[in-house]
Protein backbone atom coordinates (compact mmCIF):
# COMPACT_ATOMS: atom_id res chain seq x y z
CA UNK A 1 0.00 0.00 0.00
CA UNK A 2 1.38 3.49 -0.87
CA UNK A 3 1.74 5.43 1.84
CA UNK A 4 -0.62 8.90 2.43
CA UNK A 5 0.91 12.60 1.39
CA UNK A 6 2.23 13.76 4.90
CA UNK A 7 -0.20 16.15 6.50
CA UNK A 8 1.72 19.20 8.13
CA UNK A 9 -1.03 20.69 10.54
CA UNK A 10 -0.61 23.76 12.52
CA UNK A 11 -2.44 24.67 15.15
CA UNK A 12 -3.07 28.23 16.28
CA UNK A 13 -4.52 27.59 20.30
CA UNK A 14 -5.96 30.94 21.21
CA UNK A 15 -4.18 33.19 18.85
CA UNK A 16 -4.74 34.84 16.13
CA UNK A 17 -7.49 38.12 15.21
CA UNK A 18 -8.11 39.34 12.04
CA UNK A 19 -4.36 40.60 10.94
CA UNK A 20 -2.82 36.85 11.48
CA UNK A 21 -5.21 36.42 8.30
CA UNK A 22 -1.91 37.65 6.37
CA UNK A 23 0.01 34.35 7.68
CA UNK A 24 -2.16 32.03 6.00
CA UNK A 25 -1.77 34.10 3.24
CA UNK A 26 1.12 34.14 2.60
CA UNK A 27 1.78 30.52 3.31
CA UNK A 28 -1.00 29.88 0.64
CA UNK A 29 0.75 32.12 -1.59
CA UNK A 30 4.09 29.83 -1.18
CA UNK A 31 2.64 26.55 -1.43
CA UNK A 32 0.72 28.05 -4.74
CA UNK A 33 3.76 28.45 -6.56
CA UNK A 34 5.70 25.64 -5.18
CA UNK A 35 3.02 22.90 -4.35
CA UNK A 36 4.79 20.67 -1.27
CA UNK A 37 4.80 17.03 -0.51
CA UNK A 38 2.51 17.24 2.19
CA UNK A 39 -0.72 17.91 2.76
CA UNK A 40 -0.77 21.65 4.80
CA UNK A 41 -3.76 22.75 7.05
CA UNK A 42 -3.77 25.44 9.20
CA UNK A 43 -6.73 25.40 12.50
CA UNK A 44 -7.30 28.62 13.50
CA UNK A 45 -9.36 29.57 16.66
CA UNK A 46 -12.87 29.14 15.73
CA UNK A 47 -14.07 32.92 15.19
CA UNK A 48 -11.53 32.76 12.25
CA UNK A 49 -12.25 29.52 10.30
CA UNK A 50 -15.14 31.62 7.88
CA UNK A 51 -12.43 34.49 7.20
CA UNK A 52 -9.37 32.19 6.36
CA UNK A 53 -12.37 29.79 4.29
CA UNK A 54 -12.97 33.53 2.56
CA UNK A 55 -9.16 34.43 1.94
CA UNK A 56 -7.64 30.81 1.40
CA UNK A 57 -10.84 29.12 0.66
CA UNK A 58 -9.57 26.52 -2.62
CA UNK A 59 -5.75 26.67 -2.39
CA UNK A 60 -3.61 23.72 -1.30
CA UNK A 61 -4.22 24.67 2.12
CA UNK A 62 -7.21 23.44 4.51
CA UNK A 63 -8.41 24.39 7.34
CA UNK A 64 -9.30 22.60 10.67
CA UNK A 65 -10.92 23.36 14.16
CA UNK A 66 -9.51 23.02 17.40
CA UNK A 67 -11.88 21.16 19.36
CA UNK A 68 -16.30 20.28 19.38
CA UNK A 69 -18.75 19.76 20.85
CA UNK A 70 -20.32 15.52 19.91
CA UNK A 71 -23.71 17.11 20.15
CA UNK A 72 -25.27 18.45 17.18
CA UNK A 73 -27.01 21.55 18.27
CA UNK A 74 -28.64 22.52 21.73
CA UNK A 75 -28.11 24.59 25.12
CA UNK A 76 -24.33 24.01 25.29
CA UNK A 77 -23.44 27.82 25.90
CA UNK A 78 -19.98 28.84 24.53
CA UNK A 79 -19.53 25.59 22.44
CA UNK A 80 -18.96 25.01 18.97
CA UNK A 81 -20.67 21.61 17.25
CA UNK A 82 -18.45 19.77 14.31
CA UNK A 83 -21.42 20.73 12.01
CA UNK A 84 -20.89 24.62 12.92
CA UNK A 85 -17.17 24.48 11.98
CA UNK A 86 -17.84 22.37 8.76
CA UNK A 87 -20.48 25.21 7.97
CA UNK A 88 -17.58 28.10 8.50
CA UNK A 89 -15.48 26.04 6.12
CA UNK A 90 -13.33 23.34 8.32
CA UNK A 91 -12.89 19.94 6.44
CA UNK A 92 -10.34 18.83 9.88
CA UNK A 93 -10.56 19.35 13.52
CA UNK A 94 -8.17 18.72 16.41
CA UNK A 95 -9.91 16.69 19.17
CA UNK A 96 -8.18 15.51 22.55
CA UNK A 97 -5.44 18.12 22.42
CA UNK A 98 -3.48 17.57 26.14
CA UNK A 99 -4.31 21.16 26.69
CA UNK A 100 -7.74 20.14 26.34
CA UNK A 101 -7.79 16.94 28.30
CA UNK A 102 -5.53 18.35 31.24
CA UNK A 103 -7.80 21.79 31.29
CA UNK A 104 -11.08 20.25 30.60
CA UNK A 105 -10.88 16.98 32.19
CA UNK A 106 -11.48 15.28 28.60
CA UNK A 107 -11.50 11.97 29.06
CA UNK A 108 -10.94 8.97 25.93
CA UNK A 109 -14.61 8.43 25.74
CA UNK A 110 -15.49 12.22 25.25
CA UNK A 111 -12.55 12.73 22.65
CA UNK A 112 -14.27 9.43 21.25
CA UNK A 113 -17.48 11.20 20.92
CA UNK A 114 -16.26 14.14 19.69
CA UNK A 115 -14.27 12.10 16.68
CA UNK A 116 -17.97 10.47 16.15
CA UNK A 117 -19.57 13.43 15.95
CA UNK A 118 -16.79 14.90 13.75
CA UNK A 119 -17.15 11.89 11.29
CA UNK A 120 -20.83 12.82 11.34
CA UNK A 121 -20.61 16.41 10.00
CA UNK A 122 -17.97 15.14 7.11
CA UNK A 123 -14.59 16.83 9.12
CA UNK A 124 -11.56 14.71 9.16
CA UNK A 125 -10.55 14.27 12.93
CA UNK A 126 -6.83 14.70 14.26
CA UNK A 127 -6.79 12.64 17.51
CA UNK A 128 -3.96 13.31 20.04
CA UNK A 129 -2.76 11.55 22.58
CA UNK A 130 0.33 11.84 24.54
CA UNK A 131 1.89 10.90 28.22
CA UNK A 132 2.93 13.89 30.71
CA UNK A 133 6.48 13.91 32.04
CA UNK A 134 5.82 11.77 35.39
CA UNK A 135 4.09 9.22 33.17
CA UNK A 136 7.39 8.69 30.73
CA UNK A 137 9.34 9.00 34.13
CA UNK A 138 7.72 5.91 35.55
CA UNK A 139 8.05 4.05 32.83
CA UNK A 140 4.32 4.28 31.27
CA UNK A 141 4.84 5.90 27.87
CA UNK A 142 3.79 2.85 25.47
CA UNK A 143 0.85 1.83 28.55
CA UNK A 144 -0.71 5.54 28.50
CA UNK A 145 -0.58 6.17 25.04
CA UNK A 146 -1.89 3.14 23.27
CA UNK A 147 -4.58 2.99 26.05
CA UNK A 148 -5.32 6.91 24.67
CA UNK A 149 -5.30 5.66 21.06
CA UNK A 150 -7.63 2.72 21.81
CA UNK A 151 -10.20 4.59 23.85
CA UNK A 152 -10.54 7.88 21.49
CA UNK A 153 -11.12 6.03 18.30
CA UNK A 154 -14.18 5.00 17.62
CA UNK A 155 -15.49 2.15 15.63
CA UNK A 156 -16.90 4.53 13.46
CA UNK A 157 -13.82 5.74 11.77
CA UNK A 158 -12.97 1.98 10.27
CA UNK A 159 -12.18 3.02 6.63
CA UNK A 160 -12.83 6.72 7.51
CA UNK A 161 -9.96 9.37 6.97
CA UNK A 162 -8.55 10.59 10.26
CA UNK A 163 -4.46 10.76 11.41
CA UNK A 164 -3.70 10.72 15.23
CA UNK A 165 -1.09 13.08 16.23
CA UNK A 166 1.46 11.90 18.91
CA UNK A 167 2.16 14.93 21.53
CA UNK A 168 4.13 14.05 24.43
CA UNK A 169 2.65 16.66 27.03
CA UNK A 170 6.10 17.99 28.27
CA UNK A 171 7.18 18.67 24.44
CA UNK A 172 4.40 20.85 23.95
CA UNK A 173 5.88 24.78 23.78
CA UNK A 174 8.47 23.67 25.59
CA UNK A 175 11.42 23.78 23.52
CA UNK A 176 11.88 20.14 24.59
CA UNK A 177 11.62 17.14 22.19
CA UNK A 178 11.59 13.15 23.10
CA UNK A 179 14.87 11.88 21.56
CA UNK A 180 14.40 10.68 17.65
CA UNK A 181 14.09 6.71 19.00
CA UNK A 182 12.37 7.51 21.54
CA UNK A 183 9.50 9.06 18.56
CA UNK A 184 9.44 6.22 16.60
CA UNK A 185 8.78 3.62 19.68
CA UNK A 186 5.80 5.40 20.14
CA UNK A 187 4.74 5.76 16.37
CA UNK A 188 5.59 2.07 15.90
CA UNK A 189 3.58 1.20 18.55
CA UNK A 190 0.59 3.47 17.75
CA UNK A 191 0.73 1.99 14.06
CA UNK A 192 0.19 -1.98 15.60
CA UNK A 193 -2.60 -0.73 17.86
CA UNK A 194 -4.20 1.00 14.72
CA UNK A 195 -3.49 -2.42 12.63
CA UNK A 196 -5.22 -3.95 15.74
CA UNK A 197 -8.11 -1.61 15.63
CA UNK A 198 -8.73 -1.43 12.01
CA UNK A 199 -6.66 -4.37 9.86
CA UNK A 200 -5.49 -3.10 6.75
CA UNK A 201 -6.66 0.85 7.20
CA UNK A 202 -4.91 1.44 10.53
CA UNK A 203 -1.51 0.42 7.64
CA UNK A 204 -2.12 3.90 5.75
CA UNK A 205 -3.55 6.24 8.91
CA UNK A 206 -1.30 9.24 9.31
CA UNK A 207 0.38 9.27 12.98
CA UNK A 208 1.61 12.58 12.87
CA UNK A 209 4.14 13.71 15.45
CA UNK A 210 3.36 17.15 17.69
CA UNK A 211 5.94 19.04 20.34
CA UNK A 212 7.79 21.85 19.57
CA UNK A 213 8.27 21.24 15.88
CA UNK A 214 10.40 23.71 14.13
CA UNK A 215 12.37 23.96 10.75
CA UNK A 216 15.27 23.09 12.18
CA UNK A 217 14.04 19.48 14.13
CA UNK A 218 11.56 18.82 11.28
CA UNK A 219 13.42 17.02 8.53
CA UNK A 220 15.35 14.22 10.86
CA UNK A 221 11.56 13.47 12.69
CA UNK A 222 9.65 13.43 9.27
CA UNK A 223 12.43 10.83 8.04
CA UNK A 224 11.23 8.25 11.09
CA UNK A 225 8.95 5.21 10.40
CA UNK A 226 5.52 5.52 11.35
CA UNK A 227 6.07 9.62 11.14
CA UNK A 228 3.60 10.53 8.84
CA UNK A 229 3.33 13.87 9.25
CA UNK A 230 3.62 16.94 12.35
CA UNK A 231 1.40 19.00 14.29
CA UNK A 232 2.88 22.32 14.63
CA UNK A 233 1.90 24.93 17.28
CA UNK A 234 3.67 28.00 18.08
CA UNK A 235 5.53 27.42 14.36
CA UNK A 236 3.14 27.20 12.76
CA UNK A 237 2.19 31.29 13.86
CA UNK A 238 3.98 33.06 11.17
CA UNK A 239 4.50 31.49 7.55
CA UNK A 240 8.14 31.34 7.39
CA UNK A 241 8.88 29.32 9.96
CA UNK A 242 5.47 27.02 9.01
CA UNK A 243 6.53 26.88 5.67
CA UNK A 244 10.13 25.26 6.27
CA UNK A 245 8.57 22.63 7.85
CA UNK A 246 6.13 22.53 5.17
CA UNK A 247 9.11 22.14 2.78
CA UNK A 248 11.26 19.32 5.26
CA UNK A 249 8.01 17.10 4.74
P1 LIG B 1 4.22 23.40 19.95
O1 LIG B 1 2.70 22.87 20.14
O2 LIG B 1 4.60 23.11 18.53
O3 LIG B 1 4.14 24.87 20.25
O4 LIG B 1 5.06 22.64 20.92
C1 LIG B 1 2.27 21.69 19.52
C2 LIG B 1 0.82 21.44 19.83
O5 LIG B 1 0.39 21.69 20.97
O6 LIG B 1 0.05 20.98 18.96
Amino acid sequence: MTAPRPLIAGNWKMNGLAASLDEARAVAAAIDERPPGARVAICPPATLISRLAEAIGGTGVEIGGQDCRAEQAGAFTGDVAAEMLADAGATLVILGHSERRAGYGETDALVAAKAGAAHRAGLEPIVCVGETLAEREAGRTLEIVTGQVRGSLPEILAGKAFSVAYEPVWAIGTGLTPTLEQIEEVHVAIRAVLVEMFAEHGKGVAILYGGSVKPSNASEILKLKDVGGALVGGASLKAADFLGIIEAA
